[in-house]
């Protein structure tokens, strides 16, 4: 059975985002499985990304992250099997970033005996950004730092003691 995503980002509203545009450009409007399967082609075509580049963000990110002073022990204390972590993390980023369906998890919960704070999340993004750069083409930066952003907000939102 398929858990509901506490963390729902595969419909983003924002319109200056890559999903709009590519949306825009989608004339396949039979059924939504087609529509899906088009979107998803398109974000591939304008971002470059595909399995093989989010192995390498996922992997370059933990690289930083592990050595970072405030989130290298926190992933130390939570993460034991980092193969199967990173390969959650492929398709998790597979999923809402090129709708490939492969995330079923609840991220929120996993994040709630993390004793988040908000610098966490500056941080996070921050790496994940540096990652990007070194990474991926500018448009795929754009769209994964856009929806790392979105999620970010919305996991402190939930998280954070104000
Ligand atoms: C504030 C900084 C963050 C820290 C320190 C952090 C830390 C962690 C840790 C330790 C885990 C492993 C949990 C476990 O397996 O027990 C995890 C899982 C995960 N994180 Fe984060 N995280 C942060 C922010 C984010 C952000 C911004 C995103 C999304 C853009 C994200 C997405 C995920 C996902 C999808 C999982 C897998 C959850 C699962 O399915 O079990 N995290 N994170």
């Amino acid at each position: 059975m398929k858990h509901a995503t506490a963390v729902d980002v595969q419909t983003p509203q924002d319109p200056l985002n890559l999903y709009h545009a590519v949306r825009e450009s989608v004339t396949v409007q039979d059924d939504a499985g087609s529509r899906r399967a088009a979107l998803a082609d398109g974000l591939r075509q304008r971002t470059g990304l595909d399995d093989a580049a989010l192995q390498r963000v996922v992997h370059s990110f933990y690289a930083r992250a592990r050595l970072d002073p405030d989130l290298g022990p926190i992933f130390a204390a939570h993460v034991a099997d980092w193969q199967a972590h990173e390969a959650r993390m492929v398709d998790f980023w597979a999923s809402v970033a090129l709708l490939a369906g492969r995330y079923h998890r609840n991220a929120l919960q996993a994040h709630k005996p993390l004793d988040l704070r908000q610098a966490h999340f500056t941080r996070w993004l921050e790496l994940f950004d540096q990652t990007l750069a070194a990474e991926v083409t500018p448009q795929a930066r754009e769209h994964l730092l856009a929806i790392a952003q979105r999620i970010a907000t919305t996991l402190r939102h939930r998280l954070c003691p104000r």
